[in-house]
């Protein structure tokens, strides 16, 4: 499977997300600074890819601080800090550059090659996660073509390579399951409009968009079977933050009694949050409301609000899948889980 992120033995090599769906355009990124903008401008986005792109960073700025083979490790950790607060939401971007940090003492070449290792391992992490997803719903949802409905975009371009929900959704096709994808479009950035409708129309995948605020609607009329949406951190009780819109999909879905399935890797796990309370959610400039496509759209000096993410309560959340466990939160009040069903794990 094609990779989004790999490393050409000096730089990063990197899908621009902010080009699709018009131009299929890689990126070359040759420094830490280079990477930092990539990231926040969403040329690199969704947080297993985000992960794996800051544990490279790490690297570069590794190779770019050692001198006469000493690495110069305050300068080092600078950097890596600087990296650390591209984006605050997703775990995975301060897991990914503590994880690389971690070999500091080989210097550059063992960062690299820790940085190697997560990119080699994220796409076999999310066909276990994805696979597992996919034998949940069959079995939430069994015998029928089904109908679900996914947010954002979770597909090969917000991973390494596969995806997680999206990888979940392409495991159901390849079982011949899929009737229907309903993608939400997730205002502002069009991540569901531009990326995953481009991914699911490459893997023939039949499909429909629709604007976010019709999920909710599409769901309480009977027109999706499951949710399936990924994450950027994860609380230890099973709150779940993901891209802003989630949340309403959750109580729609609770509502209509239909299966709300997260699918992640470990590594979007916080396990020094006990609650989402916790989650410090990325705000972002007025400018993606109030304009579109360059275009404003509101009157001139319009203030907005633009949180990226939101906070869905584990109550709402029916399966958390990683590639090592099912967590049921919004079951693990009731009598009968799915634990005692024998599903977790
Ligand atoms: O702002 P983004 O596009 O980085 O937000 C991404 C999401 O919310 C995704 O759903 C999440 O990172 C999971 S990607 C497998």
């Amino acid at each position: 499977v094609e990779r989004s992120l790999s490393w050409d033995g000096t730089a990063v090599v990197t899908v621009d997300q902010t080009a699709l769906p018009a131009d299929y355009r890689l990126l070359r990124l040759s420094t830490v600074d280079e990477l930092i903008a990539a990231l926040q401008r969403l040329a690199i986005r969704g947080a297993p890819a985000i992960g794996v792109a800051a544990a490279l960073g790490v690297a570069l700025a590794a190779r770019a601080r050692t001198h006469d083979g000493v690495l110069d490790e305050p300068a080092l950790r600078r950097d890596a800090e600087r990296l650390a607060a591209a984006r605050p939401t997703a775990v995975n971007l301060a897991w990914g550059v503590k994880r690389a940090l971690s070999r500091v003492d080989g210097g550059a070449d063992a960062i690299l090659a820790e940085a190697l290792a997560m990119v080699e391992e994220d796409e076999r992490l999310n066909r276990a996660a994805a696979a597992r997803a996919a034998d949940l719903v069959r079995w939430l949802c069994p015998d029928r073509p089904l109908r679900l409905l996914t947010h954002c975009n979770t597909g090969g371009l917000a991973t390494v390579a596969w995806g997680t929900a999206l990888g979940a959704i392409r495991a159901l096709h390849e079982a011949g399951r899929v009737a229907e994808v309903l993608a939400g479009e997730t205002r502002p950035l069009l991540q569901g409009a531009r990326l995953t409708a481009w991914e699911l129309r490459r893997a023939g995948i039949p499909h429909r968009l629709c604007a976010d605020s019709a999920g909710p609607t599409a769901i309480a009329t009977g027109l999706v079977d499951a949710v399936l949406v990924g994450a950027d951190r994860i609380a230890v009780n099973g709150d779940v933050a993901n891209k802003v819109g989630t949340y309403s999909l959750a109580s729609a879905a609770e509502r209509a009694g239909i299966p709300f399935v997260v699918v992640a890797p470990e590594s979007t796990v916080d396990n020094s949050l006990p609650t989402g309370a916790g989650i410090e959610i990325e705000q972002r400039a007025a400018e993606e409301v109030t304009t579109l496509a360059g275009t404003l759209i509101a009157p001139e000096g319009t203030a907005a609000y633009n949180p990226a993410f939101d906070v869905t309560p584990a109550a709402l959340v029916t399966a958390i899948v990683t590639e090592t466990r099912v967590i049921t939160p919004a079951a693990d009040s009731a009598t009968e889980s799915l634990a005692t069903l024998g599903l977790a794990g």
